[in-house]
């Protein structure tokens, strides 16, 4: 037993070092911060446990960190420090209650902004003009990547004279912050990389690292950078007085920094802060995992200090890590709505961002194969937002030649049909059964689901026991249930049995997008569903379109447009639809909404204070306007939110697209300031 746990460590040390050289000397990720702290954790417990397996050399006893040695190295003025991370209030609290302690009072405000996750540089201003940029290197050392930095559109080569702040204007003033790639950019370049047939970039803050240290900064001016200020430093601390100043400051000097970054009067406004931010900031164009909180006063955090790289006065608060590793117990397949045949990892059940994962979806047999998963692996398993967690990577150095290689199995598991590819190049397999029960059970789930048909109390098991009473065997067949019928189930009573058979007749007339969504066609999400109905009115007319019809719908693609057309001549499905008919329902036609914004065009682009894109949406459509997803000519109105990209407004302003801010567009949708005029 000893030996195998003296072995286990080796390999984790082995793994976990790297990881550690990778990130910290090539500045390349081999995993996750996440990942290699669950790692760590297991090696920690078995040192615990077994101190005589300690090594000198092994992780847990040692820091490390090199500057690369290609670009110019250049020292800091100051030390450019890490955080000390905090993860949950108990941990915040006794924070503030350690340097009240030091400070001598409990007075003192916060300032907090979020955590982004790319990678620290330092802009020096000579008199205005920058002078240098430097990336973090070890804290004291980095690298001088000025000549990338000036390709970065959002960091001005000149500081803007702004009236209050000429006194940056003269000497040395460094500005400090992130260099990040925004999601939708990343996004973008992987999508072109795809259509190339070259591999995906495994993330935003590895690309925007790898970016920052090409050598031709050609290169990196072809991939969109940019960079977020959080600290300005001058050689007199009196001209900085807090972080609100600074950050301030810094906008007026013409950088950018976080808007949602504000301060705090008391802790408790901290955790309120986080609180709200834990989900939000997934709709930030960045990525980030937590929030930084400093003390406001720029004399207390002095005062406070430094201890080891990090100073007394801040913290990372940290939100639940989203990636755990683990072991794959087995690997088997499971059956969708569209019958696709996926592959899911059961795991030993691990945390993962506050909930216990078992399960892991490993996407279809190719990237099973790509990733080379196997049972008995130990895996890095990830959740992000509301996605069924997944399968990223197994960690092949920690095999030791028991596991096995899954091999895709030739007929649905549960109906034992033969599994098919439509073309030989589609990734999936599918069960073509439709009447496949794993395939109507999430069906019929799917329609009666909170964004499609929204029944209540139609979830998973009462699908499920219907099915198995042979009471329903489609969508369609839930409006032939009666009450008597459930009565003959042991889940329902007699008030149980109404409430359902009520919720289910409520639904008769639905809403013309949300019965299309219901259908479950592949590719069709609410959005899409949205632009079917607004744009041909009937299911009827949307069941005629041919693909060159369904293409004219803005934000409709080929492959969009091929999956409605297919759905819609599948005999299966005609008979699905005409059922319904039989049964009285009857999707109610999308109507003209008349409102304020009849006839009108807006776009919303960069992020709103306010509101997430989609809520702009939907308030858009609920007053008449259409919402469009990018500008046109028939585009009336551009909504700039925060963090615009210039290409944006050019190609408005070209079309001569009238813009206006968020005040303006709050003004245009809430009808009680419109109602005021
Ligand atoms: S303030 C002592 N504000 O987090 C450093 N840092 O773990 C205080 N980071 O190296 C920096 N977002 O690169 C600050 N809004 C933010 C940040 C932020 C990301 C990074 C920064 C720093 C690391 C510290």
């Amino acid at each position: 037993m000893a030996e195998n746990l003296a072995e286990r460590a080796a390999k984790l040390r082995e793994l976990i070092n790297d990881y550690r050289y990778n990130y910290h000397v090539l500045n390349k990720s081999i995993m996750s911060e996440a990942a290699a702290d669950s790692l760590k954790h297991e090696l920690t417990q078995i040192e615990e446990a077994h101190p005589e397996l300690i090594t000198p050399d092994s992780p847990t006893q040692r820091v490390a960190g090199e500057p690369l040695p290609q670009f110019k190295k250049i020292q800091h003025s100051g030390r450019m420090l890490s955080l000390n991370d905090v993860f949950s209030e108990d941990e915040f609290y006794a924070w503030v209650k350690r340097i009240a302690k030091m400070a001598g009072r409990d007075d003192f405000e916060f300032f907090m902004d979020v955590k982004m996750d790319g990678l620290a540089c330092a802009l020096v201003y000579q008199d205005g003009v920058l002078a240098q940029g430097i990336t973090r290197g070890d804290g004291f050392v980095g690298e001088d990547v000025t000549a990338n930095i000036r390709t970065i559109e959002s960091v001005p080569l000149r500081l803007r004279k702004a009236k209050g702040y000429e006194n940056f204007l003269t000497g040395r003033t460094e500005i400090r912050g992130e260099i990040v790639m925004y999601k939708k950019d990343f996004e973008k370049l992987n999508q072109e990389r795809e259509k190339q047939a070259l591999p995906r970039f495994a993330n935003p803050r590895n690309l925007a690292a790898g970016t920052i240290r090409q050598l031709d900064p050609k290169l990196v001016a072809a991939r969109p950078l940019q960079f977020h200020a959080y600290d300005l430093l001058r050689q007199d601390g009196s001209e900085t007085p807090t972080n609100e100043f600074i950050y301030q400051a810094i906008r007026e000097l013409g950088l950018v920094a976080n808007l949602v970054a504000k301060i705090a009067k008391r802790p408790q406004d901290v955790i309120k802060f986080a609180k709200t931010w834990e989900e939000k900031r997934k709709s930030l164009p960045f990525n980030t995992d937590g929030l930084v909180v400093k003390v406001n006063d720029r004399q207390l955090q002095a005062r406070l200090g430094v201890v080891g790289k990090a100073p007394r006065g801040a913290v990372a608060f940290k939100y639940p890590a989203e990636q755990a590793t683990t072991k794959v117990k087995d690997i088997f397949v499971s059956i969708g709505r569209t019958g696709s045949a996926t592959p899911v990892a059961m795991l030993e059940p691990v945390l993962v961002a506050g909930s216990t994962v078992q399960m892991a979806t490993l996407h279809n047999e190719g990237e099973v194969q790509r990733k080379d998963i196997r049972i008995g692996d130990t895996v890095i398993v990830q959740k992000a937002g509301d996605v069924i967690p997944e399968v990223v990577e197994p960690l092949v150095k920690l095999r030791d030649g028991s596991e096995k290689k899954f091999v895709m199995p030739t007929h649905c598991p549960d109906c034992n049909t033969r599994l098919v590819k439509a073309k030989e190049t589609e990734a999936v397999w599918r069960c073509p059964n439709n009447a496949c029960p794993s395939r109507s059970w999430k069906q019929i789930e799917h329609f009666a689901s909170k964004a499609a048909l929204d029944i209540d109390g139609l979830g998973e098991k009462n699908v499920i026991a219907l099915i198995k009473a042979g009471l329903i065997k489609d969508p369609a067949d839930i409006y032939k249930v009666t009450k008597e019928d459930l009565l003959k189930l042991d889940r329902f009573a007699d008030i149980s049995a109404n409430k359902l058979v009520q919720a289910i007749q409520a639904k008769k007339y639905p809403l013309l997008e949300r019965f299309i969504y219901g259908l479950g066609i592949r590719h069709v999400g609410t959005q899409t569903a949205i632009d079917l109905a607004t744009h041909f009115k009937t299911l009827r007319q949307v069941s005629n379109s041919t693909i060159d019809e369904l293409s004219e719908v803005e934000g409709i693609g080929e492959v969009v447009a091929e999956a409605i057309v297919e759905w819609f001549a599948e005999p299966q499905n005609k008979k699905l639809l005409e059922k319904f008919k039989k049964f009285g329902v009857e999707p109610e036609p999308a109507k003209e909404i008349k409102g304020p914004l009849s006839g009108k065009n807006l776009v919303v682009t960069g992020s709103l204070d306010s509101m997430s894109r989609e809520a702009a949406g939907e308030r858009i459509r609920a007053l008449g306007g259409t919402f469009q997803s990018s500008v046109g000519k028939e585009t009336d109105y551009l909504v700039v939110g925060a963090n615009v990209g210039a290409s944006k407004l050019a190609k408005a302003k070209k079309l001569g697209t009238k813009q206006i801010d968020e005040e303006e567009f709050l003004k245009l949708v809430d009808p009680a300031l419109t109602a005021d005029k």
